[in-house]
């Protein structure tokens, strides 16, 4: 994919910024396995309502290698992301943070990305599994809903449970709804339905489940093209990614679309209810050195693609979802 100027317009690498010396005005807020992301809690300056995302002391990859793959890859997706600036630390900023947090970072990464905070005002989170949460702001002005989609693809003939369903059983995880229900409009209602029947009955603020419900239709409803547009960037006439993963014997195996494919596996979504606005998080580019641990978890999860229905558990799983 060719980068345009409008995504290179729209970043900014390479700042030198003065206040990213303060480290006393970043808080901890989160992390995942390979970054750590961090408040600015100060609300003096143009750094107000930011984060700064670092990676991780076990992350291959380093910040400025993540951030050219981003523009280089992901032009398609660009109304849908975040504002990234990438900045340029001085390493006892970063060795500071890491003592303030606890959280052990990549001494070595001369950069970080600066991005908008999407959740910055007080919300009440209620995590249903691994990869659907709400944020439920107690005013009621603007509530969030992050989802991870996982793998939207079609499963080849022989599969009969998808493998964001298998995933979740394999992981113990509790099983909500299949996210195959999100590539048709006519199954996007049933997928809604299923989550906010796993609501509990007392939501934070004065919000109702239906409420909430009609909310969620419809905001996925708005961004359904951005659903099947991130479907047809996943997938490739005659890509069987489950196949390719178990022949992998090497890191040079790992083809550029494969790795695309991984990386697009591994996105959050975080959409308001109220605005409606989709926002896409983390399209970090992967390490082919990870391709035993990926083609372990692919044979792992063989089992359980053409469990039998007795055994299989996976009843909101919708393998065919055209
Ligand atoms: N722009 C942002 N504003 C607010 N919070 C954020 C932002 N970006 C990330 N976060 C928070 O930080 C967490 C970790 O970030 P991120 O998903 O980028 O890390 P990761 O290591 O790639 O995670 P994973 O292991 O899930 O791939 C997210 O789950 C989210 O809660
Ligand atoms: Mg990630
Ligand atoms: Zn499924």
């Amino acid at each position: 994919m060719i980068c345009d100027e409008s995504v290179i317009g729209r970043y900014q690498s390479g700042l030198q910024f003065s206040p990213l010396e303060d480290p006393q005005s970043w808080l901890f807020l989160n992390k995942g396995s390979a970054n750590a992301v961090f408040r600015h809690v100060t609300d003096d300056s143009s750094f107000s309502g930011k984060v700064i995302r670092l990676r991780l002391a076990n992350s291959k990859i380093r910040t400025k290698e993540i951030y050219d793959y981003i523009v280089d890859n992901f032009s398609a997706l660009e109304d849908y992301l975040p504002r990234m600036d990438m900045v340029t630390l001085h390493q006892g900023f970063v060795n500071d943070l890491q003592h303030s947090s606890g959280v052990m970072l990549n001494l070595d990464d001369p950069n970080g990305i600066l991005m908008d905070n999407l959740f910055q005002h007080p919300v009440s989170t209620i995590k249903l599994n691994k990869h659907i949460i709400f944020h439920f702001n107690e005013r009621n002005d603007e509530s969030l809903f992050e989802l991870k989609p996982k793998w939207l693809y079609d499963p080849p003939a022989e599969i009969k449970y998808c493998r964001n369903c298998s995933l979740l059983k394999y992981k113990n995880e509790k099983i909500i709804t299949c996210n195959l229900k999100l590539l048709s409009r006519d199954t996007l209602d049933e997928w809604c339905n299923d989550i906010i029947e796993n609501l509990p009955n007392q939501l934070p603020g004065c919000l109702t489940g239906s409420e909430v419900g009609m909310q969620l239709k419809s905001a996925m409803k708005e961004n359904f093209d951005v659903i099947q547009k991130i479907y047809h960037l996943q997938n490739r006439k005659g890509f069987n990614a489950h196949e390719r993963l178990l022949n992998l014997k090497s890191e040079d195996d790992v083809d550029d679309f494969l790795r695309y494919s991984m990386t697009l596996k591994d996105m959050t979504i975080v959409v308001g209810l109220y605005s409606k606005k989709l926002t896409i998080l983390d399209l970090d580019k992967k390490s082919c050195s990870k391709w035993k641990s990926w083609q372990n978890q692919e044979a792992s999860l063989s089992q359980y693609y053409t469990l039998p229905d007795c055994q299989r558990g996976l009843k909101s799983c919708c393998t065919r979802a055209n």
